[in-house]
């Protein structure tokens, strides 16, 4: 490569056209502390977007993806990371709704615009652009990420975002409006956990007014599926969580009534049962990503009426925990990728409801941090210290 074909990305010269030197810190096995480093990032091709990373923050799914649960073939290097806002650096050819110096966020659930998923107003799949834990390159089968010596560095969840450069499909990329970039800080807990969480109760389950709701997790996705079913006007959010220490932050985030697991003799169906009069919640909400939990989230909702709504990534190879005859019950089960939100399209309303205040971002960003500290925020993730520790690059 030519030397003149490359560029600093320290904002120092002209980068567009141009292969970005820059820090990334990036995974060299499963579990091994991230190196921030120096690597490529090389132009956008079609249809593609580069962008320059101002915040990314942490979700519980690059912690699974880090440590290889969710995979077979793992890829290493690479670059994790999918909750995050930035700067538009340069477009590739063919993107026309997106523009340098955009401020814009990342989904790992993009919107092609064009597939029959994208066309069906029932779902917020997409052909091109859906989640695939499996893809670890762009649509062309390369990557756009590589070390200084030239070897290629995989990319993950159509997103890749602990870098100072990114280049994602222009499906994944969400403008947002000029008055909520004041807030781009806020607006980063869009880009993953807290529309998930918000989304699987307006949007999956469409919680109703006076209802009951059970959160089993509260982590940042259970405690957005909370602060979700406040704003819709549920009277009883019932959280669970093995973790005492999230009980202080969880009462001022919609949940009105804690129960610790390792404090109950009974099954938690049973304790939230006996809190509802007997029959159950109106909706569960599994957001631990363990299969034991989720057994518990589907026997704690009512007969005839009651839905589960599953939103932990599940490693574990074994099947639902739910024998056939148990749906005759009436008790429903459904999954919830990006809170049913189609992102492109339905992004920025979301926004605008938050700044509305609607729901208080701010109050997931428990911790934050420079980009080198990225270690750090991940044991605090770990530690269930944090809900989000936003990276400052
Ligand atoms: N019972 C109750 N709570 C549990 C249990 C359990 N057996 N196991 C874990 N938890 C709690 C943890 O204590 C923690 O508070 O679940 C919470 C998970 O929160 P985070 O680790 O912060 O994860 P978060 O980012 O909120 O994601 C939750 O949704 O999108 C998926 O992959 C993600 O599976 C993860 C889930
Ligand atoms: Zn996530
Ligand atoms: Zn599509």
């Amino acid at each position: 490569m030519a030397t003149s074909n490359v560029a600093n990305g320290n904002g120092s010269s002209e980068t567009k056209g141009k292969t970005i030197t820059c820090k990334a810190a990036v995974a060299h096995g499963p579990g091994e502390p991230f190196v921030v480093e120096q690597i490529l990032v090389h132009p956008p091709k079609k249809m593609e977007v580069r962008i320059k990373i101002l915040y990314t923050s942490i979700c519980h799914t690059d912690l699974s993806g880090w440590k290889g649960e969710c995979e077979p073939q793992r890829a290493y290097p690479r670059i994790f990371g999918h909750e995050a806002s930035g700067v538009v650096e340069s477009v590739g050819k063919g993107v026309s709704d997106i523009k340098e110096k955009d401020i814009v966020v990342l989904i790992f659930n993009g919107e092609c615009g064009e597939c029959v998923y994208c066309k069906c107003e029932k779902t917020n799949m997409c052909e091109k652009f859906g989640v695939d834990p499996m893809k670890k390159l762009m649509c062309d089968g390369t990557s756009r990420f590589s070390t200084i010596d030239g070897k290629p560095i995989f990319h993950f969840l159509n997103t890749s975002t602990f870098t100072e450069y990114t280049v994602v499909d222009s499906g994944c990329v969400v403008k947002v409006n000029p008055q909520e970039t004041l807030c781009l800080k806020n607006l980063t807990m869009l880009s993953c956990g807290v529309s998930t969480g918000i989304g699987a109760a307006w949007n999956t389950a469409n919680v109703h007014a006076g209802s009951s709701v059970a959160v089993f997790g509260l982590g940042a996705v259970g405690l957005a599926v909370a602060e979700g079913a406040r704003a819709r006007g549920a009277s009883k959010i019932i959280g669970v969580d093995i973790n005492p220490d999230k009980f202080i932050t969880a009462k001022t985030m919609g949940i009105t009534d804690l129960i610790n697991p390792t404090d109950e003799e009974k099954p938690v169906y049973e304790r939230i049962r006996e809190m509802t009069g007997g029959g159950g919640v109106d909706y569960s909400f599994e957001c631990t990503g363990n299969l034991n939990v989720l057994r518990d989230a589907f026997l704690s909702v009512h007969e005839g009426w009651g839905l589960t709504v599953l939103l932990g990534i599940q490693s574990s190879p074994k099947l639902l925990p739910i024998h056939p005859m148990e749906l005759f019950d009436g008790r429903r089960i459904e999954g919830s990728i990006f809170g049913g939100f189609k992102g492109k399209s339905q992004l920025p309303n979301l926004a605008t409801e938050c700044m509305q205040g609607a729901i208080k971002l701010d109050k997931f960003i428990t911790h934050e941090l420079p980009f080198e500290e990225i270690n750090k925020a991940f044991d605090l993730l770990i530690d269930g210290k944090s809900l989000r520790c936003l990276l400052h690059l």
